[in-house]
């Protein structure tokens, strides 16, 4: 009996630890994306074409979720509010319920981390290795040298690309170059992916294989996947919704399936009925 009472008060403690974490880390793993009537107008723009006018929408946790639109739609404008390198004219974003954007934002660091950012153009360091490159997000936290290798080589055994760590960018074909960007932007253990056309620079065997990756993050890791492109393949091969972006207006969100099936918006029957580089099913 007396040592039921010693476990009692050890479960107790241990029940008191697990609340505490799910308090100050409510997202781990996933994340919920709220985007409430965000407006951008930069200083060369006017109200009329403003890059966002107003755009609502929510991406719930866990989803891959679709951002489609033609160029100049302002999909890079949103994915840079998003990453807290831009700030909206008016609207907000909340991640997880804190505010990362927009009047009344306080989000600090730790909802920094929560978002993993792989930007259009890789924006790898050249002058890095593939190993330095994943690790200087952890190198920036102070996060000591061993644990940071430790993650190092998980996330290049993720992406597969444990055989490149000591080259450097330039000696990767494109495929590979993203497959680095991914790795880095996971680094920091985030609870969302956004990807800013992550396969644009790829021929179609490469796409397939960036998307099977993608697919296997999202249900090995339960993160929330925000994919920007202008290819209803992409979008079609592994969204689950999708919202169609034009001139800075959302003008149609619903399941793919829905939206492509019976396309309401004109942007979107343009989008559907535009010629298709590729159409590759489900690559899984
Ligand atoms: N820093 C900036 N200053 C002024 N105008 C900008 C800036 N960035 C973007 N814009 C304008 O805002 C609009 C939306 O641009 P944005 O880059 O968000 O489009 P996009 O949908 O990402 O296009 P693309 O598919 O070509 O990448 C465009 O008209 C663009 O010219
Ligand atoms: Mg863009």
């Amino acid at each position: 009996m007396q040592n039921k009472g010693e476990h009692g008060w050890y479960h107790e403690a241990l029940a008191l630890v697990l609340v505490t974490g799910a308090f100050y880390f409510p997202g781990r793993g996933t994340s919920m994306i709220v985007l409430s009537n965000l407006s951008k107008t930069y200083a060369q723009q006017t109200e009329d074409n403003a890059a966002l006018k107003g755009v609502s929408f929510e991406v719930r946790p866990g989803e891959i979720f679709g951002l489609i639109g033609k160029s100049g739609a302002g999909k890079t404008t949103l994915l840079r509010i998003l990453a807290q390198l831009e700030t909206p004219t008016s609207g907000y974003v909340d991640v997880n319920g804190v505010r990362i954007a927009g009047v009344g934002k306080h989000g600090g660091d730790e909802v920094k981390r929560q978002l993993g950012i792989v930007f259009q153009n890789f924006d790898l360091l050249m002058q890095k290795t593939v190993e330095q490159n994943i690790a200087f997000p952890l190198q920036l936290r102070g996060i000591e040298k061993h644990e940071r290798m430790r993650r190092v080589e998980e996330l290049l055994k993720l992406v597969g690309l444990s055989d490149k760590a000591k080259a450097y960018p330039a000696m990767l074909s494109g495929g590979q170059k993203q497959r680095v960007a991914i790795a880095r932007a996971l680094a920091s253990d985030p609870s969302s992916l956004l990807l800013d056309e992550p396969t644009s620079a790829l021929d179609s065997v490469t796409t397939r294989s960036i998307l099977s990756l993608l697919k296997e993050i999202s249900e090995q890791r339960k993160v929330t996947i925000i994919i920007i492109t202008h290819e209803i393949g992409v979008v079609k091969s592994i969204c689950q919704r999708v919202a169609v972006l034009d001139e800075g207006n959302v003008v149609e969100i619903g399941s793919v399936s829905d939206v492509f099936t019976r396309p309401q918006s004109p942007m979107t029957r343009l989008l559907l009925g535009a010629k298709e580089v590729t159409d590759f099913g489900n690559p899984s």
